[in-house]
């Protein structure tokens, strides 16, 4: 697991130091603790810096501070962002506390559209092929976008809060368009509970209804499963 993770950061590590001012997209979620982790070491060892990189994270959920334990801004800084140099203004997450969270969506792809192209955007996978919060449907969104959470997602959350009613309803997603509008897409996919998925997102039909299948449209598109993520795979 960790030569999987140390590898992923190594990609990061290489785009950040081959561009000037590096876009990244992140991903919040179990997936990319380790790498986060192995990229701390690879700035505590001086082989990068982050001072001239502008991040964008792919969701949050909406009513949560983000000074809230669960929000997606609270992960960031506990398991990148408090241990690099990284710049605080040139941290982007959405801001579920927008008290309209459409003008919030709008503001997001306004930001994403002046810093460019994403260089390159960490993505994990959902067991249902989600990426982001672009759930399975019979469309996908292109842009940002507000998402109602299913009742499972809900209630799968419900164990993180005090009670049901503080888990949020709704989240802020960039949409499918933004993701696959980065130069390289960087999948992550660990254990052998997401195997199945791997297999159909990478091998099957491209349908939005395993809307990481839309990901075997993309030319920079880099994969990195471990044994268990790769189990159905030929390879
Ligand atoms: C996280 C995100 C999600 C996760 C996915 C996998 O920002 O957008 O799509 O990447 O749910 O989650 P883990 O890594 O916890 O299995």
């Amino acid at each position: 697991m960790k030569q999987l993770d140390e590898k992923a950061a190594r990609y990061i590590v290489d785009v950040i130091s081959a561009n000037e001012r590096p876009v990244l997209g992140l991903a919040t979620g179990s997936t990319p603790l380790g790498v986060y982790s192995s990229l701390i070491t690879a700035y505590q060892q001086g082989q990068v810096s982050f001072k001239q990189t502008t991040t964008f994270n792919l969701d949050e959920y909406v009513g949560l501070p983000s000074s809230h334990e669960q929000s997606y801004a609270h992960y960031m800084q506990k398991h990148l962002f408090e241990h690099v140099d990284m710049e605080p203004n040139a941290i982007h997450i959405p801001n579920g506390m927008n008290a309209d969270p459409q003008q919030e969506c709008n503001l997001y792809d306004k930001q994403l559209e002046k810093a460019g192209r994403i260089d390159i955007q960490i993505l994990g996978l959902g067991h249902n092929g989600h990426i982001g919060f672009n759930e399975p449907d019979q469309a996908l969104i292109r842009n940002t976008h507000v998402v109602e959470l299913s009742e499972t997602t809900i209630a799968a959350n419900a164990r993180f809060f005090t009670s049901r009613d503080e888990v949020p309803k709704q989240a802020i997603t960039m949409g499918i368009g933004s993701i696959l509008h980065a130069k390289q897409i960087l999948l992550i996919v660990k254990g052998e509970d997401k195997a199945h998925i791997v297999h159909k997102s990478l091998c099957g039909p491209i349908t939005t209804q395993i809307p990481a299948s839309l990901l075997q449209t993309h030319p920079g598109l880099i994969v990195l499963l471990d044994r268990g993520a790769a189990k159905n795979l030929n390879l």
